[in-house]
């Protein structure tokens, strides 16, 4: 196991820092509603709250949590989607200017945070995809609005999540409901932050992950997603890798990967 105390030292402290700008987009958000939006009871309605800081927070470090894919392959994964696209958890659209138009039929972003839908409208638009792109407003797991869509199962030719599997409320379930929506053949593509492999890390994730859930609304940070994904239903391939890019010891680990349906 490495050390490198100085290395881990920043590492474990990027959580506090994230835990802290999700605090600022807290206030942030309450500000706006009490003084712009003038809509004081919303400050009441807990999931409108919640919404509201959750995207605050998010506009604010999506841009360079962008960049930073650059070096881990996220640009040429989401390149390799192709076909009819189910995007879970598109937020404010990072990843839409990143797909190959011309391998594009129509894809749907399932994507829950209302306060996010006009930053991922105005992405789609300057990625040239409103046309193929319908932005479907829930979560993964509402299959009845999913199925209100056309959202149904065997119709689609790729699955792609990027950082969502640490959010969604029951992994399990939900993989295993995404393997029914592949087409045999069809290829679920992710890019996740995971439960760290280094010991030490595994308990620095399981500590912050006390608060982590409530602060970044539901995200957790010590999630075995691939596992998860492995066992999600009957695979004809599986390619997961640990980032390449990133130290074993990071307190916030990506994996990586396709997985092809079996046919
Ligand atoms: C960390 S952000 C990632 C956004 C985007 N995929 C990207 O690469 O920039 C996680 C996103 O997952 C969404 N999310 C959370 N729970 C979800 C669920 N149950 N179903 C679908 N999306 C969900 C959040 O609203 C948020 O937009």
């Amino acid at each position: 196991m490495e050390l490198n105390l100085k290395g881990r030292a920043i590492s474990y402290s990027e959580p506090a820092l994230f835990l802290l700008m999700a605090l600022y987009g807290a206030i942030l958000a309450a500000f706006d509603l009490l003084f712009k939006q003038r809509r004081p009871q919303d400050l009441l309605n807990l999931s409108k709250f919640a919404d509201h800081a959750f995207g605050t927070f998010w506009l604010m470090v999506a841009p360079q949590l962008a960049e930073r894919e650059v070096e881990k392959g996220v640009p040429a994964l989401v390149a390799s989607a192709s076909g009819t696209i189910i995007e879970i958890g598109p937020g404010s659209g990072n990843q839409v200017s990143r797909y190959d138009r011309s391998k594009v039929t129509k894809i749907y972003g399932i994507e829950p945070t209302a306060s996010l839908h006009p930053q991922l409208r105005e992405n789609i638009k300057r990625a040239g995809l409103s046309d193929v792109y319908t932005i479907v407003p829930c979560g993964v797991q509402d299959v009845d609005t999913l199925r209100r869509y056309g959202v149904d199962q065997e119709a689609f030719d790729t699955v792609l999540s990027v950082q969502v599997f640490c959010s969604v409320p029951h992994p399990k379930e939900t993989a295993a409901a995404l393997w029914k929506l592949l087409k045999p053949g069809g290829t679920m593509i992710f890019y996740e932050h995971v439960k760290s492999r280094d010991l030490i890390s595994s308990k620095v994730q399981d500590f912050y992950n006390i608060v982590w859930p409530y602060a970044l609304q539901g995200c957790c940070l010590n999630r075995d997603t691939a596992r998860t994904f492995r066992e999600a239903g009957d695979w004809a391939k599986v390619d997961i890798q640990f980032s390449a890019a990133e130290d074993a010891w990071l307190a916030i680990p990506h994996i990586s990967g396709r997985l092809t349906k079996a046919s």
